[in-house]
């Protein structure tokens, strides 16, 4: 990936659409005293969920995992800094290569990252390394309509042909065999006010730093794209979160 393409990202708490209400709104639907021992947090970034999740288990051990060496450093500075690094262990691998055993872990978390593994294969390749009782929370991209604009569709079959419908992310848990707990469509606001408000920030500073550079003006110009196409279709998607548990329900 460019480096200008991190550049664009540089400083951004949050890599995906969320929100600190939206991770808790999702942690609230666990059942009432779910105390997981190890939590492994999937596409960390960062790392401000990772955060959160610590400060929600503070009896956890957290697995950060992102293959991304740079985040992982900035996730382990604010770890440190906020006295959590004893219980957050920083690791950087590909998602489909964790090198974690099966059945050690209590709750999968994954905000806005399953999407780079493809939902049904990460599905599929996380669920096994849940213990018994474990629980696998994950978002990603949904049509919150049923006709989308050509416009916008044409843009996320180009990014993200594997983007469907809700009613489609229930099927395809349920054909993995697994029961979805719970799940709710993410506000419009994850992704306006804490994705790219600060992302749009970022980009004009770079658009000034780098005013006669043929890269930069595409990177800037695909992410503008982005931007530009949720203040004029926003409404018509989102992130879906979904709360999962192996096996099927009776
Ligand atoms: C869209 S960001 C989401 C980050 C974070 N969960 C958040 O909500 O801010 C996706 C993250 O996945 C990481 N990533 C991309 N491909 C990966 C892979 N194959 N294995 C592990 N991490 C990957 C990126 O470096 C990035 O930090």
């Amino acid at each position: 990936m460019s480096q200008l393409f991190f550049e664009a990202f540089e400083g951004l708490n949050r890599m995906a659409p969320g929100s600190r209400d939206t991770t808790r709104r999702a942690l609230a639907l666990l059942e009432s005293g779910f105390s997981p021992d190890h939590i492994l947090d999937i596409g960390c970034g960062t790392g401000t969920v990772t955060l959160h999740l610590a400060e929600a288990f503070p009896r956890a051990h957290i697995t950060a995992v992102d293959n991304h060496r740079p985040f992982l450093d900035r996730l382990g500075q604010r770890a440190r800094e906020a006295g959590l690094d004893g219980r957050i262990r920083p690791l950087c691998r590909d998602m489909l290569d964790m090198g974690l055993p099966e059945g050690s872990v209590d709750l999968i978390w994954s905000e806005g990252a399953i999407y780079l593994a493809g939902f049904d294969r990460g599905l599929r390749a996380w669920t096994p390394l849940l213990r018994p009782g474990g629980v696998m929370a994950v978002s990603d991209a949904c049509w919150t309509t049923a006709q989308p604009d050509p416009v916008i569709r044409a843009w996320w079959t180009a990014e993200y042909p594997d983007i469907t419908t809700v009613e489609d992310r229930l099927s395809q848990i349920e054909q993995a065999g697994c029961t979805v707990l719970d799940h709710f469509i993410q506000p419009v606001t994850d992704w306006s006010e804490e994705y790219y408000r600060p992302l749009q920030a970022n980009l004009d500073k770079l658009a000034l730093k780098y005013p006669e550079h043929p890269e930069a003006a595409s990177v800037l110009a695909a992410l503008q794209e982005e931007i530009d196409l949720h203040r004029a279709y926003g409404h018509q998607y989102s992130y879906g979160f979904f709360l999962i548990k192996p096996g099927q329900a009776r």
